[in-house]
């Protein structure tokens, strides 16, 4: 090649590399085009190659041609390199977007348990009676949860509870009544307690049983501590849960702890004691058991009931929180499931 033609060689590539780094769409367009012409074996090496047939002056004219060549080619391709990454940024840029002027998601607001709403409820009520709210071990002696309470081993009593049995003879409470027991130890007579807790029965789990539930215990021991006063309270405690008037009959029943011991009964306010599904057509729903705390239990723990009279309750807890609030399945209270307790 002439040193004329090796001139336009190279002012052909040098306008054609840059036109064509210029115009390219990606980053691997504009890779080919720099081996192509700047690469080892690329076009300006292999026109350097042609420089031992030239004249020193054209070797020095067209050295210098060919590096202008390579200067100009690799900014070309280099700002178009530049272009790419900027255009790559701004996508990513565009992709995580965030709007820092929305109101923030905030935290979720908790609500009350359907029992613990009650439990405080009647907590409040009790202790504006004067009542001391005890609380007692969920895992009991075998004397707290039966023998202190007038149940003696082989009494058919025992088996009026299914009792979960612990390794070396203590028990899962069956009933709030264990806390009766510590109260009339630790407190001294005259005084009204209640005890509210979780009690466990070895039941089969179905709609209305459950293993877990929880009850309301309450004492009030006195020099004078009568039937009449027992209802007092019992009157006033439903009216106050159920927020109306409420009319209320006992019937014997029997627990070892009292006597004369009694069911109580609360006429049915679906139906005003007409009678309807939810009372069985009777008029009246069995609400809790009751009664004149025995001597046995009395002295057991210390009291002399020559001098001291005392009555007791036990009510389930649960079942009033299934009747106020329609709760149609027990096994709603233990599930833990967010679509139930955010109801309350
Ligand atoms: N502890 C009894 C029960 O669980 C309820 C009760 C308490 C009855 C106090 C009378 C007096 O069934």
């Amino acid at each position: 090649m002439t040193a004329a033609g090796i001139d336009q060689t190279i002012s052909a590539l040098r306008v054609s590399a840059v036109e064509r780094a210029e115009a390219a769409a990606t980053q691997e367009e504009l890779e080919a085009v720099r081996v192509e012409v700047l690469g080892r074996k690329g076009a300006l090496n292999t026109i350097s190659k042609e420089f031992g047939k030239l004249s020193p002056e054209d070797r020095k004219r067209i050295g210098q041609l060919l590096n202008e060549a390579k200067q100009s080619i690799e900014a070309a391709i280099e700002t178009r390199a530049v272009a790419f990454e900027s255009a790559k940024l701004n996508a990513r840029l565009a992709s995580e977007w965030l709007d820092l002027t929305l109101p923030a998601p905030g935290p979720r607001r908790g609500s009350l348990h359907p029992i613990t709403i009650i439990q405080s409820e009647i907590e409040e009520l009790f202790v504006s009676m004067g009542f001391t709210v005890l609380d007692g071990p969920e895992v009991e002696t075998e004397e707290h949860n039966f023998d202190a309470l007038n149940i003696p081993a082989d009494h058919p009593a025992r088996d009026m509870q299914d009792t979960f049995w612990l390794e070396g003879g203590n028990v899962l409470r069956t009933h709030t009544s264990p806390v009766q027991v510590r109260g009339m130890r630790k407190l001294k007579p005259p005084f009204r307690m209640i005890a509210p807790g979780r009690v466990f029965r070895n039941e089969a789990v179905d709609a209305s049983h459950e293993h877990t539930f929880y009850q309301i215990e309450g004492m009030m021991v006195d020099r004078e501590a009568s039937v009449a006063h027992l209802i007092f309270f019992m009157k006033e405690m439903l009216r106050a849960i159920m927020h109306r008037d409420v009319k209320i009959r006992l019937r014997p029943g029997f627990f070892p702890f009292v006597e004369p011991g009694f069911e109580l009964d609360l006429q049915c306010f679906i139906c005003a004691g007409a009678g309807c599904a939810v009372c069985k057509q009777s008029g009246w729903v069995e609400q809790l058991g009751c009664g004149l705390v025995h001597p046995n239990v009395l002295r057991m723990s210390g009291i002399d009931p020559e001098v001291w009279n005392g009555f007791a309750f036990g009510l389930g807890l649960t079942r009033l929180a299934m009747m106020r609030y329609g709760i149609d399945d027990i096994r709603w209270l233990q599930s833990g499931d967010l679509r139930f307790l955010r109801q309350f």
